[in-house]
């Protein structure tokens, strides 16, 4: 059968989906890093369709990847500045990856970045993720720095991608639907 994806703007009424694919999607990363509701409680694999809601309030656009029709995973955008853009919970359902839709997801996510003006677009990782790091810099990000902070359990690595070096980001490997037109 033909692989067939799709990219879609999410609206308020996707806030249980977003959640769900959310909450799925970290938790083998959760068991990874042994992070739970007591010493995590702000992990995505936690995540609550209140915390979709408040990021849709505050701005962060969403957008759901579906193959055949089925919503396999995420990514929120955030505005930070005119300049900077920020991937949020990118998500992919764990029996649905590998196949290239997290890529198109952050791909997608730049594109969009770029129309709102920005020129940079970041992103924050568990620092000792290595495989997802590399992941990232194949994508044309950067570290930028490793932080700690008091109510996290790991370390944070801040990566960086600067659009104008990056204008191959095209979605070409994907069809784009229409944005939908009730957000
Ligand atoms: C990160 C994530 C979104 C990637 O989604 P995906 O659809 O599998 O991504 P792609 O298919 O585009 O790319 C997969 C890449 O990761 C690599 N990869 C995937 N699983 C891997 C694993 N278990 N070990 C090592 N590398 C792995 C593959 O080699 C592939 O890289 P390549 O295409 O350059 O060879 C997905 O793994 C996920 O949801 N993880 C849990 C949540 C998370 O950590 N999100 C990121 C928060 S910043």
């Amino acid at each position: 059968m033909m692989e067939v994806s799709t990219i879609r703007d999410a609206g308020r009424e996707d806030a249980d989906l977003l959640t769900r694919l959310i909450a799925e999607s970290f938790r083998d990363v959760a068991r990874r890093y042994s992070l739970t509701p007591d010493n995590c409680s702000k992990h995505p694999s936690n995540c609550q369709t209140s915390w979709v809601v408040a990021d849709l309030a505050r701005g962060v656009r969403y957008f759901i990847v579906s193959r055949h029709d089925e919503p396999v995973g995420c990514v929120g955008l955030e505005q930070k500045d005119a300049d900077v853009a920020f991937l949020e919970r990118l998500a992919v359902l764990p029996e649905h990856r590998r196949l290239g839709l997290g890529r198109s997801l952050v791909r997608h996510a730049i594109v969009q970045a770029q129309g709102n003006g920005s020129s940079r677009v970041s992103a924050a990782i568990i620092a000792d993720h290595t495989e997802l790091k590399e992941w990232y810099q194949r994508l044309g990000f950067f570290e930028m720095g490793t932080t700690t902070f008091p109510h996290l359990p790991f370390a944070v690595t801040f990566l960086e991608l600067t659009i104008s070096e990056s204008a191959n980001h095209r979605v070409e490997d994907i069809t784009v639907n229409a944005p939908n037109p009730h957000p």
